[in-house]
């Protein structure tokens, strides 16, 4: 079987399709040749590690450059990353690795993306419309491996973003060369079974002009940086992740107790512990960025002066959006100070707005009498969308010690208790703004999901479930896709705003 992707396995879509044909391969390869210069080092090699020892594979590093291209033969699952298709083309040729992967074809899986994928094609005469400077080993001979008729188009709007010209010069190849081109997107990619069958990401949604692979994005502050849930899978499996909220300086957050359980939900008092923004962009951006997920950075200060100088700090990261939380109950200064009045969110907002070049998403506390005035505030200041609901402030109290549980006296109250309230304010607030609402507050199940796409949210963000439930993100996208397979829905944004109320 061969499977051509744009990016690799980064989505839930592209994981569960290629587990159908790992049957019962235990070991893989990961074939690093089109990265002439960096080989193993390259990039994506840890994610690809990763998306296919989540596939149960043990994988093990490649190149036609160093090893015998029989050896190949000895693995179920081949993977070609991308990377220089001429330099890969030529490499494969000159070893006599044709036959070789024509035999893995047949009898185990055999993946390709980018470079990876255009080699296993009749030609990579398409990259010559875009790329001709790769091939600085001067192939003359654009014919490909042959494996395939189909001819993809990777990282289509990734390409479209950077060059206007994109779809005009896959037209032009098209006409001169009587050929349809298969534009995909990363997390895309088609199965060449008897029909080829093309993998979409079904379930993506943009945000304030980011594209997420699926709506779900971990909720702030339940996810860490990422490198925890890391470890159990793909963080590619998700749409984005909202990371702990950063601060200008380092911070060691509230004295403990800090959490505790209730019914339905936890109480927390974290206060914000990070370990501020200098930290976050040298130490955990460059291993986030390599992930394949979208990078919310949520952000907190304590002073107007303290938002703006973080926010300064992300404009030139990899950051995709960044998140400001306004509605932290859990501090003594700065969180949710800002964000209960509509004259404290549109302060807030339009001076963080004049300093932030990322889209802005706003993060609106429900401790507020009517948030969707907080949400007109935001939309009005220029937020290119808003978040909601951060927790609802509670708490509980030692009868045996009369001491409230959580040091700080009160806490944050989030999880499935939260879910109702939270949909109440999702809907009420989608009646009143035009920007993008992204949905939380005690989403756990695929159900509570559809809720929440229905009360108005165009994405969605859990969190609390993460810590009973690690694999919950998983198991609520399969839900989703089943449910839209269930009542014939193609795009997951046709659930926005479809609640039908009395
Ligand atoms: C332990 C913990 C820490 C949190 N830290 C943050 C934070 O740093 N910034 C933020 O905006 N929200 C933070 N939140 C709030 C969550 O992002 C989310 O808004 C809230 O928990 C409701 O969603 P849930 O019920 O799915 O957890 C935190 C929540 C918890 C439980």
């Amino acid at each position: 079987m061969i499977l051509l992707c744009s990016n690799g396995l980064t989505s839930h879509e592209l994981l569960r399709e290629a587990q159908k044909y790992v049957g019962h391969a235990q070991k893989a390869a990961l074939v690093v040749t089109a990265d002439p210069q960096y080989k193993e080092k390259n990039y994506h090699v840890e994610r690809c590690c990763k998306q296919l020892s989540y596939l149960g594979l043990e994988t093990e590093i490649f190149d036609f450059d160093t090893q015998p291209a029989e050896a190949l033969l000895q693995y179920g699952v081949v993977e070609l990353i991308g990377g220089n298709p001429y330099y890969l083309l030529h490499s494969i040729r000159q070893h006599n690795g044709g036959d070789v992967l024509r035999r893995i074809a047949e009898q185990g899986l055999l993946i390709g993306w980018s470079a990876g994928a255009l080699v296993l094609e009749q030609t990579i005469g398409l990259i010559d419309r875009y790329l001709p400077d790769l091939n600085f080993v001067g192939l003359q001979d654009r014919a490909g491996l042959g494996l395939t008729d189909i001819q993809i188009l990777p990282h289509y709007s990734k390409l479209q973003k950077q060059d206007a010209s994109t779809e005009e010069k896959c037209r032009q190849y098209e006409t001169e060369n009587h050929c349809a081109v298969l534009r995909l997107d990363d997390g895309e990619g088609v199965l060449l079974e008897k029909e080829p069958r093309v993998i979409r990401l079904s379930m993506k949604v943009q945000v304030a002009g980011v594209d997420f692979a699926n709506p779900l994005i971990a909720a702030s502050g339940t996810f860490g940086f990422g490198r925890e849930y890391g470890e159990l899978y793909p963080l590619s499996v998700l749409g984005g992740i909202s990371c702990k909220g950063i601060t200008i300086k380092e911070r060691p957050g509230n004295p403990p107790p800090r959490v505790t359980e209730t019914p339905g939900g936890m109480l927390n008092a974290v206060g914000l512990q990070n370990p501020g923004v200098d930290h976050f962009v040298q130490e955990d951006l460059p291993w986030l960025s390599k992930q394949g997920t979208r990078i919310v950075a949520n952000v907190a200060g304590n002073a107007p002066e303290d938002y703006c100088a973080t926010v300064e700090k992300l404009n030139d990261t990899c950051v995709d959006m960044v998140e400001l939380n306004i509605s932290c109950p859990n501090v003594k200064q700065g969180g949710v100070q800002f964000g209960t009045t509509p004259e404290g969110v549109f302060g807030i907002t339009s001076e963080v707005r004049k300093h932030c070049k990322k889209p802005l998403m706003v993060k609106l506390s429900p401790n507020v009498t009517d948030i969707s005035e907080m949400a007109l505030a935001a939309e009005a200041a220029g937020a290119d969308a808003v978040s909601l609901i951060n927790t609802l402030t509670g708490m509980r109290i030692d009868i045996r010690t009369r001491r409230p549980i959580i040091h700080n006296n009160t806490g944050g109250l989030s999880g499935p208790a939260l879910l109702p309230v939270a949909l109440r304010m999702v809907w009420q607030t989608a009646q009143k703004v035009k920007i993008p609402i992204v949905g939380l507050g005690g989403i756990s199940t695929w159900q509570d999901a559809v809720e929440m796409l229905l009360a108005g949210a165009t994405a969605l963000q859990i969190g609390t479930v993460l810590f009973t439930d690690p694999y919950a993100p998983q198991k609520i996208l399969e839900g989703l896709l089943k449910f839209m397979h269930e009542q014939g829905i193609q795009s997951l944004s046709e659930l926005t705003g479809g609640i039908r109320p009395w």
